[in-house]
C-alpha cells in the first residue's frame, strides 16, 4: 500500500514535492477531485501517469498552474480567457487554449495536440505543492481509467494503492466533482465537460455565449479531438523499409536497409518508448522524409495507448 501522508504536516508536503521534482508520481488533493501529479514538463513523469491510469488512449491532461500569469506562459490568453480567469481561477474551471510553441510541457501530456488544457486549483495543498515543485502538475483524476473519480485519499488508494508509492492526504474534496472543461481556442466557446461553474456563470463572465460540445454522453472529450498526426504517410507493423522512409523502431528489432532509424526505447520499455513518441513524430514530421515506418510495438499496458495513437495517425493521413 502506498504511504498516506497527512498534509496538515509541511514535512510531508515536501517529501511530495520531492518525489515530483524527481519525475516521481503522487496523488494530491484538489478542490475538485484528486489528482495523480507529474513534473508536467517531463515527458517520462507524463508517461508513467498514462501508465498507472492504465488507459487506452492518450487522452490529453490538465496541466495545473500556480497562477494565471503562469498558465499564461504557456497558453495565448484572449478576452475571454482573461475574464474567465480573474472571475473563477483559482477554481474548477478547465481552460483550452492554443498551446505556444515555446512552452515546455510535455508533448505527450498534450497528446501531441495544439491546445493545452489549463487549470489554477484553489485548494490551498495543491497551491502549496505546485509552487514548491516549482513546475506545472499534469494531474488526471487519480482513478484507473473508467472508474469513479475519488474525492478522498481512501477512494486513491483503493482505485490505485498498487500503483503508486505516495498519496497525500488533504481530506474531502469540497467540490467533488471534475472541473469544468470550457475549449476558448477557437472562436465559438464550447462547453467541453459540465462541472459545478455552469454555463450561466460563464456566459455572464465572459459576456458570450458558449456552444456545447453536441456529442451525446460524452465522458472524455479529448477523445473527439482531431488527433495530432505526422504530415507525411506513416506504415505499422513494418518488416521492410523504403529507400526514403524513416524507420520507427522498439527494443532490439531492426530492419536491413534502413537509412535512419529512431529507437523508442532500446532497452524495449514501453513506458520509455510512450514518453518518446510525440517527439520522435514530430522531429520526423520535419524531416525530408517521405514517410515512416514503425516496427511492432506490443500491445500490452501502456502499448495499446502507443498503438492507438500510431493507428490514428496512420489511418488519418491516408
Ligand atoms: O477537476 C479536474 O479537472 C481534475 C483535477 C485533478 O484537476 N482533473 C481531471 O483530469 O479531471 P482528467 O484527465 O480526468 O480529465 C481531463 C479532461 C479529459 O476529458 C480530457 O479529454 C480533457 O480534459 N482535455 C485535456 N486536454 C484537452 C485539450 N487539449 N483539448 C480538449 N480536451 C482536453
Ligand atoms: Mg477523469
Amino acid at each position: 500500500m502506498p504511504d498516506i501522508l497527512e498534509s496538515f504536516s509541511q514535512e510531508n508536503i515536501v517529501a511530495v514535492a520531492k518525489e515530483l521534482a524527481n519525475a516521481g508520481i503522487a496523488a494530491f488533493p484538489t478542490e475538485t477531485v484528486y489528482g495523480l501529479g507529474a513534473d508536467a514538463t517531463n515527458d517520462f513523469a507524463v508517461a508513467k501517469v498514462y501508465e498507472i491510469k492504465n488507459r487506452p488512449t492518450f487522452n490529453p491532461l490538465i496541466i495545473h498552474f500556480q497562477n494565471a500569469d503562469e498558465a499564461f506562459k504557456h497558453v495565448v490568453s484572449n478576452d475571454i480567457a482573461i475574464r474567465l480567469a480573474e472571475k473563477f481561477w483559482p477554481g474548477a474551471l478547465t481552460m483550452v487554449l492554443p498551446r505556444r510553441v515555446e512552452s515546455n510541457i510535455s508533448l505527450l501530456a498534450s497528446a501531441g495536440l495544439a491546445t493545452l488544457a489549463v487549470r489554477v486549483p484553489a485548494h490551498s495543498v495543491a497551491q502549496k505543492l505546485i509552487a514548491m515543485v516549482g513546475k506545472p502538475l499534469a494531474a488526471p483524476s487519480a482513478n484507473a481509467s473508467g472508474k469513479i473519480s475519488p474525492t478522498s485519499a481512501a477512494h486513491v488508494a483503493k482505485s490505485l494503492g498498487d500503483k503508486i508509492s505516495m498519496i497525500l492526504d488533504g481530506g474531502d474534496c469540497k467540490v467533488g466533482i471534475e472541473s469544468t472543461v470550457v475549449d476558448i481556442s477557437t472562436t465559438t466557446p464550447t462547453i467541453l465537460r459540465h462541472g459545478t461553474i455552469v454555463r450561466e456563470d460563464l456566459e455572464a463572465a465572459a459576456g458570450v455565449k458558449f456552444s456545447e460540445a453536441t456529442e451525446i454522453g460524452i465522458k472524455s472529450p479529448g477523445q473527439l479531438l482531431s488527433h495530432y498526426s505526422p504530415s507525411i504517410p506513416i506504415r505499422l507493423n513494418a518488416i521492410s523499409v523504403d529507400a526514403d522512409e524513416a524507420l520507427i523502431s522498439f527494443g532490439d528489432s531492426h530492419i536491413a536497409g534502413a537509412k535512419h532509424t529512431v529507437n523508442l526505447s532500446l532497452s524495449g520499455d514501453l513506458v520509455e518508448a510512450a514518453a518518446n513518441l510525440f517527439k520522435v513524430m514530430h522531429q520526423l514530421d520535419s524531416s525530408h522524409y517521405t514517410g515512416i515506418a514503425v516496427v511492432k510495438i506490443p500491445d500490452d499496458g501502456i502499448g495499446r495507448a502507443i498503438n492507438d495513437k500510431l493507428r490514428r495517425a496512420a489511418h488519418q493521413n491516408k
